[in-house]
């Protein structure tokens, strides 16, 4: 099918694609009148870098990046049950008809059926190549859309400071435990430090667990004990007991040196792990009493800032401890909650609903309208089993079609021909089946045709009532006006129609009377009323007239009448019914089918085809008769978009 073909074919018949778009719109609209609006409110949150605000500049720049695993974090936690569960709660979801309808069974709902519910209107985004995480919620009521969202990202924040409070708590115990740690050697380290004292300080365990002075204090003991060697073989004033007691005060003195810094360092850490305590305690405090004073969720994010600041403090300081202490039974303090959120957009109460998206739903009908219209017009093609047109003709037979014959009413009545009217379409109808019929004669005379009768045209079909006694008829009609010597010859002796139509009369002799020998064939044969055209009727039809129908005798009426006219025209009975037709075709050059159109059924001419092609090389070309006179039918048949056929403008 090319596209030539099928532009046309939807130009044609683009009533039926207008109306299928048509009833799609209808459904559309009677969707988008009963489906339910739905509505949806947004929050935007963003997530901050942890501890990005107090660390030192070099890291501080990393807030730009956030893993893609705190964001993840985020987003899973505000799905989290325990979360939504919360929502469920303080917003009392649970009374809420217009939330969960009341039960037919009058049950109330469980905390699982709610949170689905809750979980079906919730949709959680993270939005691709930023920190932002749309959160928003679908609701029937724009209303209670922007509260749940609401809800939701004020619950996430408060469980999310909750969690983060009782991680500062516990942080807050550890580093009063670090205090306590050193409480009670402080006097001394102190007294030690005012006096420069380092003996002193040996008591005290911290100091002597530092690594330089334990170091030093090895060192010590071990030359003590070659010292303590040495004194049983040498003397006091010997240079190698000099030297060793010389090596030996040296290593005091470093000693009392390194007990001094390793003193000052846990002084220093103390005084640290105080500060921050305090500062810890004080914030505490300050938050608590804002929480119990004002729980309002403005405060929320300055609060979560705070813990936040606080945090990165106590990391400051943890990591300054580390340092100066050396100590490394110093461990971190529980890992503190790893996110900050900050809302960037509050949820608002939307007016437009989201769904049903009235646009979209409308330019999916009519796409599917178009394509559906679309198909139904070629789908039409394989579903019906009928020829309609030339094209289907041509390329499923392999022959071409001769002409197109219009469906006039007036042709097929008795007597009637397209003569009475020069100017009309059926006479150029059978116009061009005479042309088309000559083209072919001079090809298929050229090729082996031994024993042929070269100048009959014989019409058949496969049923009957399909248009042959019409189409031979007025084709023999159309060879006399041209002059020719034209002979038709009504070979259906079982109805004869075409006897009775040009003569009127049943009973004139003819072809059964010429088989049986009754009759000469010069007699048989006799000028129609208007001088032009001769006949040879069907005949006086007797019981033995299927005896002496026989394709020799025929094939010898035929060559006999062959040298007498110009053309031999011979109307047949149909294929598919009874085999007469198929006794003169193989003796006929021209033999051609008559389909009709819209009514042949394919399978119907696909037998008719075999038979003949059994007996004869088949059929020549095919005539498609009663075309309707549509704009689709003349493109179909002729290929002119507007007008069935030109036709030779006569002047009276
Ligand atoms: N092109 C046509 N336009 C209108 N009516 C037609 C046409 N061809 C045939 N008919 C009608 O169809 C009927 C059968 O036609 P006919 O030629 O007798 O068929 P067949 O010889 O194949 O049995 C007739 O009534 C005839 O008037
Ligand atoms: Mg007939």
């Amino acid at each position: 099918m090319d596209l030539f073909h099928l532009y046309h074919r939807i130009v044609s018949r683009w009533r039926i694609v207008l109306a299928v778009i048509v009833g799609c719109l209808i459904l559309a609209g009677i969707y988008l009148a009963v489906t339910p609006r739905i509505y949806s409110s947004r929050a935007v949150l963003q997530v901050r870098q942890p501890g990005g605000k107090l660390l030192d500049a070099a890291t501080s720049g990393a807030d730009d990046g956030v893993s893609p695993e705190v964001l993840k974090t985020v987003e899973q936690n505000l799905t989290s049950q325990s979360l939504l569960l919360r929502v469920v709660h303080t917003a009392h979801l649970a009374d809420d008809a217009g939330f969960a309808p009341p039960k037919s069974n009058g049950a109330s709902y469980l905390d699982s059926e709610l949170l689905a519910l809750l979980q079906s209107r919730l949709s959680i985004e993270v939005r691709r190549g930023t920190r932002l995480i749309d959160v928003m919620v679908e609701d029937r009521d724009p209303v209670r859309a922007e509260r749940l969202a609401r809800a939701l990202v004020s619950q996430y924040l408060e469980q999310s400071f909750e969690d983060q409070l009782a991680s500062m708590k516990t942080s807050n115990g550890y580093l009063s435990n670090e205090v306590q740690r050193f409480w009670p050697e402080l006097p001394q380290i102190e007294k030690a430090l005012a006096k420069n004292d380092p003996s002193g300080l040996l008591d005290v365990t911290s100091v002597v667990q530092d690594p330089e002075v334990a170091d030093l204090q090895e060192r010590i003991h071990v030359e003590e004990a070659n010292f303590a060697s040495l004194k049983e073989v040498f003397m006091e004033n010997h240079p190698r007991y000099q030297a060793m007691q010389r090596r030996l005060e040296e290593l005091h003195e470093e000693q009392d040196a390194a007990l001094l810094r390793a003193a000052q360092r846990i002084e220093n850490s103390y005084q640290n792990t105080e500060t921050t305590e305090t500062e810890f305690a004080n914030r505490l405090q300050q938050q608590e009493q804002q929480i119990a004073s004002n729980g309002a969720l403005a405060s929320y994010e300055t609060l979560a800032q705070n813990v936040e600041s606080d945090r990165a403090l106590y990391d400051a300081v943890l990591a300054r401890m580390r340092q100066t202490s050396g100590n490394s039974s110093v461990s971190p303090a529980p890992a503190m909650v790893e996110n900050a959120v900050q809302i960037v957009e509050e949820p608002l109460v939307s007016a437009k609903p989201v769904k049903p998206r009235r646009s979209l739903v409308l330019a999916a009908a009519l796409l599917a309208g178009l394509v559906l219209g679309v198909g139904i017009i070629f789908g039409e093609d394989y579903i019906r089993s009928a020829f309609t047109n030339v094209y289907d003709i041509e390329s499923s037979l392999g022959v071409p079609v001769l002409a197109a014959v219009p469906k006039v009413p007036s042709l097929g009545r008795a007597g009637a021909s397209v003569a009475a009217n020069p100017n009309s379409v059926e006479t150029e109808a059978f116009r061009t089946l005479r042309a088309a019929i000559h083209l072919l004669e001079g090809r298929e005379s050229s090729t082996a045709t031994q024993g042929l009768v070269r100048n009959a045209v014989l019409f058949t079909s496969a049923n009957p009532g399909e248009g042959k006694t019409t189409c031979a008829y007025n084709y023999a009609v159309m060879l006399a006006r041209q002059g020719l010597r034209t002979l038709l010859v009504d070979a259906d002796l079982r109805r004869a129609t075409l006897t009775l139509r040009v003569a009127s009369e049943k009973k004139l002799s003819g072809l059964a009377d010429v088989l049986a020998g009754r009759e000469s064939l010069s007699e048989a044969c006799r000028l129609l009323p208007d001088n032009r055209l001769s006949f040879l009727s069907a005949g006086r039809t007797t019981v033995e007239t299927a005896e002496h129908f026989d394709s020799a005798g025929i094939a010898d009426v035929l060559h006999k009448l062959s040298s007498q006219f110009d053309r031999i025209v011979i109307d047949t009975p149909p294929v598919n019914v009874v085999s007469d037709s198929l006794l003169i075709v193989p003796h006929v050059l021209m033999n051609c089918l008559i389909i009709q159109a819209g009514a042949t059924q394919k399978r119907a001419v696909a037998h008719a085809c075999g038979e003949l092609k059994k007996v004869n090389r088949g059929i020549v070309g095919a005539i498609l008769n009663q075309v309707g006179t549509d704009s689709r039918a003349s493109y179909e048949c002729y290929g002119y978009a507007k007008n069935f056929t030109y036709t030779y403008n006569y002047t009276a």
